[in-house]
């Protein structure tokens, strides 16, 4: 059998999930056996969750590049690693095996190290969705960089904001991205980005768009006379760096209930383990079969499920330039048919958007090749579980609820595919190595079925965060001080009667519009930097593409004479501070918030008029000034 540690009936499943509680040490080094360790780890756990100090396979030496390329080369060499589909369907898609993936990570890791990069450096990757992508990012870890993928659709400002976070020395980017009928200009967004980051001392630009670039001399370099220089040095191999498993595998940003995106820190060999024991097990991955992830790769979807998870199983994994409804709402059905797709996984946002079109777009695809789905990101509603399991897996695929976060590294609560039992809206069952435990406000365990509460994880597992970069302190407060001893995920959840876990959204101040977590106070700060706002309040309310919309609650200095220009002018400044993502839906402009005496704004009053919810605000009456809440409640949009 290919994967040892593939759980392949319910039994076996609830064996080793006893195991994993009784024994977590023995349970994880008998997985860690499986991958190619430089040297063995001396120790398999070491923990405390009150600094928080947690570290897996202490002494073990590896690099996951050779884990996920050169050891597959005997094997799998001629078979494809990654297929990639371009945005226009026209276009000639490219075959990658793992022997040509091999060769060009080796060579770009040789760019990186012609420009001066050495382990433990970080390094920004803003690019679109074409191999070259995962090619800078494993060429980053053949190396011992740490890379920083910033997702393409972020601005000019968030990027800086990331880059000097981090100190990037580098940043690698491209030209422009397609993404449907859209032509991005990446590079010129760098350029931007860059004015304030001194840190910065190259830039190496993929060519894609040929969208015209101003290329900076001593800064700029392209990306294909970089490949040129290795080849004119005769392509010489690129051992792989060895890393502690406790090093630096990769940072990325994500948002939280504070105005500042935090650095997520994964390290190299836990981060590993546990990316691939989770794709190989949640999906059931058999040889040969085709995988396709939608995700981005500046997400933690795309690293864990595109890139380090798949190719660290030896997997084909494809992936996908453009967006899921361009050139029409049939494209991802296109792909499964073009390329007899197995495994598909994406976001119920984009199942929502796409049922709206019909079934003519799936009309006349072949689907037969389907074996698995899965959902990630956000909870699904019932209707688009029932639409993506009837019309899409035409009653016979397993769908996986997949429910886990950037913190998390890896799926945490979820069905086996075929395996363990699923339930429309439920991410049901943690996986082995996973205990799951509700709590109430108070922090007092929440025990039996049939009942609700905060979402928090009790023992640690290899692909959890070990820090937040540069602010470790940051790290304790936001998931290890609410709850002493255990990790705080900031969901809500409900535990049924049969005990299956089924996640019920945030309760923290963050929003999950279309899978992406956005903090209410990033918004509020992107808002408030448009020169006529006073105050804003943003909360969200739900969406029915989207899950959830965001709504603003705003005060102007003086009435504007135009609000529809007023309101532009604002979703224009938070596509400049954040990016499009972050746009308002819908902006309503008052004289007031309600605040408590002491100044704090109530949200709980307005979620509730954005949701709609009119006649139950509760009690208002600590109210600073409660006829505030009458003028919001006339003027709900
Ligand atoms: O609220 C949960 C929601 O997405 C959050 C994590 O977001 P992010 O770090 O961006 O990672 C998204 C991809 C893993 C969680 O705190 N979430 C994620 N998956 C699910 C989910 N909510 C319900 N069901 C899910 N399957």
């Amino acid at each position: 059998m290919a994967y040892p540690y593939q759980i392949k009936s319910l039994e076996e499943y609830q064996e080793n999930y006893k195991q994993s509680v009784m024994d977590p040490e023995g349970f994880w080094a008998n997985v860690a056996d499986h991958f190619y360790w430089r040297r063995k780890w001396d120790k398999v756990l070491e923990w405390n969750f009150k600094d928080p100090d947690v570290k897996w396979f202490t002494g073990g030496k590896l690099n996951i590049t050779e884990n996920c390329l050169d050891r597959h080369l005997g094997t799998l060499g001629n078979r494809p690693a990654i297929i990639w589909e371009p945005n226009d369907p026209e276009e000639r898609h490219r075959v990658i095996t793992y022997r040509d993936l091999y060769n060009k990570v080796c060579q770009f890791a040789n760019v990186l190290k012609n420009n001066g990069v050495k382990k433990g450096d970080r390094i920004c990757i803003y690019m679109g969705m074409i191999p070259e992508l995962a090619i800078a990012v494993l060429a980053c870890a053949r190396i011992g960089a740490i890379h920083s993928v910033v997702f393409g659709g972020f601005s000019a400002q968030s990027i800086a904001d990331r880059i000097q976070d981090a100190q990037a020395s580098l940043v690698i980017t491209c030209d422009g991205a397609f993404r449907g009928n859209k032509d991005i200009p990446l590079k010129s967004v760098i350029d931007d980005a860059l004015m304030g980051c001194p840190s910065v001392k190259k830039v190496i630009v993929c060519t894609r768009t040929r969208t015209p670039v101003s290329m900076i001399k001593g800064r700029d370099l392209w990306w294909e006379d970089e490949i040129k220089q290795v080849e004119t040095m005769g392509n010489p191999p690129c051992s792989a760096e060895e890393m502690d498993a406790e090093d630096m595998l990769f940072i990325l940003y994500t948002s939280g209930s504070t105005g500042k995106p935090k650095g997520v820190v994964h390290t190299c060999g836990g981060y590993m383990v546990y990316a691939n024991y989770t794709f190989v097990n949640t999906f059931q991955y058999q040889p040969g079969e085709v995988y396709f992830c939608t995700a981005d790769v500046g997400w933690i979807t795309g690293h864990s499920y595109i890139i380090y998870g798949p190719l660290s199983a030896g997997a084909t994994t494809l992936m996908f330039e453009g967006v899921p409804t361009y050139p029409d709402a049939g494209r991802l059905w296109s792909i499964v048919d073009k390329y007899r797709v197995n495994i598909l996984y994406t976001a119920p946002t984009a199942i929502r958007s796409l049922m709206g079109y019909g079934l003519g777009p799936v009309n006349h695809k072949d689907l037969s090749s389907l074996k698995k789905l899965g959902s990630v990101g956000e909870p699904i509603n019932e209707e688009a579980w029932h639409w993506f399991k009837d019309h899409i897996g035409k009653g016979r695929c397993p769908i996986v609820d997949t429910w886990w976060q950037t913190e998390t590294g890896g799926i945490m609560i979820t069905p086996i595919a075929g395996v363990t039992k699923e339930k429309p809206g439920y991410a049901t069952l943690p996986l082995p190595g996973i205990q799951p435990i509700l709590v109430d406000e108070n922090g007092k365990e929440v025990t039996g079925n049939n009942v609700n509460g905060n979402l928090c994880i009790k023992f640690p597992w290899p692909g959890m965060l070990r820090t937040t970069y540069g602010d470790h302190e940051r790290c304790r407060t936001t998931y290890f001080a609410t709850y002493e001893n255990l990790y705080f995920t900031g969901d809500g959840c409900l535990r049924d009667e049969d005990g299956y876990y089924r996640i019920t959204g945030r309760v923290d101040d963050v929003l999950n519009v279309s899978g992406h977590r956005i903090g209410t106070a990033e918004v509020e700060n992107a808002i408030n930097m448009h020169a006529g706002v006073v105050e804003s309040a943003v909360v969200g309310y739900p969406h029915d593409i989207k899950g959830q919309g965001i709504y603003a609650y705003v005060i102007t200095e003086r009435q504007t004479h135009d609000p529809e220009l007023t309101k532009k002018d604002i979703l224009q400044t938070v596509s400049r501070i954040i990016g499009p993502i972050a746009k308002p839906d819908k902006i309503q402009f008052v004289s007031g918030l309600p605040k408590t005496r002491s100044g704090k704004i109530m949200r709980r009053i307005l979620r509730k008029i954005a949701e709609g919810e009119l006649d139950n605000l509760g009690d208002t009456s600590t109210l600073l000034d409660p006829v505030v809440v009458d003028e919001i409640k006339k003027g709900r949009l």
